[in-house]
């Protein structure tokens, strides 16, 4: 299958791109991987279609970015933080403040649905990844406005912590005195990870170094001797190709750097915390749309209505300026 995978690729021109969470025998054939930052910012180059091996707002956002091109994704399978932005929720935020008289400023995890971008550009927001997060919220934070963080709470007051300044999600006691209104949302996988999974690990390896992404909560990562998004972590190891580490991100990623880089690698974890929405899509999802394509029956070709895709492109434009 993966000799009619490459052929089919070369035969219609398609470049193929995989974030570091899908699958090894996915992302091992890839044309373009890195970080969600890294891949929005290579695939907003492209002149030729894109199959995008990821989660929804992925190919939503390459699309926004590069309207020009097709975009293709073998599975359309959202990433659950993503889901939990709903619109009618975001929205009831965004009353409140209001209400409450709060001069604000939406900074949004690029983990979000193109209908919510397009709020955050209507507002005069900006969208943010895990490796830039902190320079956007300095962006933000130079307006002296608020800032109402969505959605990933972890993120928000983990950014905050490193920037010295306050976070608190919204309805918490007291919320209105945060410099960082977070949106009450979170990653399913990374919650996982605990503070006793890093105490274990610390007691059985003293030397160990523990490494995890921000979307761990606040109490995790301030355990950790380092956090970064999925290409910092692979810069991280990259340095350190002979130290115990155990890494606290989902499995398929943690899995490739011990196969890859060093051996010395735990998944700081007791279970196998892979991310369901990444590992939807197979090689045979792969093979079969490009025998779609083919057969010139394509299917899951990523559509944007223009007038969200004009909104959201201003929150998107405004981060890919910031990270120029
Ligand atoms: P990165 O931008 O660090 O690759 O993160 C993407 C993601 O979904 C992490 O859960
Ligand atoms: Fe979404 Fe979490 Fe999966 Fe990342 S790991 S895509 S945030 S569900």
């Amino acid at each position: 299958m993966i000799k009619e995978i490459k052929y089919l690729l070369k035969k219609h021109n398609i470049t193929l791109a995989a974030h570091y969470y899908e699958k090894d025998e996915i992302f091992d054939i890839a044309d373009l991987t890195g970080d969600s930052l890294e891949l929005a910012k290579k695939t907003a180059k492209l002149k030729k279609p894109l199959i995008f091996c990821g989660v929804s707002f992925m190919g939503e956002s390459a699309k926004i970015l590069n309207p020009s091109i097709p975009v293709f994704m073998p599975r359309l399978a959202d990433c659950s933080m993503a889901r939990m932005a709903e619109i009618e929720k975001v929205k009831k935020d965004i009353e409140l403040l209001k209400k409450e008289n709060i001069n604000f400023i939406p900074v949004c995890y690029v983990n979000s649905s193109a209908k919510i971008k397009a709020i955050v550009g209507e507002l005069g927001g900006s969208i943010c990844t895990s490796s830039s997060a902190e320079k956007i919220v300095q962006w933000a934070i130079k307006q002296n406005k608020k800032i109402y963080f969505l959605p990933d709470k972890n993120l928000g007051k983990n950014t905050a912590k490193k920037l010295g300044v306050k976070a608190k999600v919204i309805r918490e006691k007291n919320w209105q005195e945060a410099d960082i209104i977070c949106f009450d949302g979170h990653c399913s996988v990374h919650q996982l990870f605990m503070p006793e999974q890093i105490e274990f690990y610390k007691e059985k390896f003293p030397d160990i170094k523990i490494v995890v992404h921000p979307e761990c909560s606040p109490e995790v990562c301030k355990m950790a001797d380092f956090v970064g998004s999925t290409s910092q972590i692979l810069n991280y190891v990259k340095n350190h190709p002979k130290e115990t580490m155990a890494i606290g991100t989902e499995f398929n990623f943690v899995n490739r750097l011990k196969r890859d880089i060093n051996p010395n690698i735990y998944v700081l974890s007791s279970t196998k915390p892979e991310c369901p929405s990444m590992n939807e899509t197979t090689m045979q999802n792969l093979y079969d749309l490009l025998k779609a394509i083919d057969e010139e029956q394509p299917y899951n070709e990523i559509k944007v209505d223009e007038n969200i895709a004009k909104n959201a492109l201003k929150a998107l434009n405004t981060m890919m300026e910031i990270t120029k």
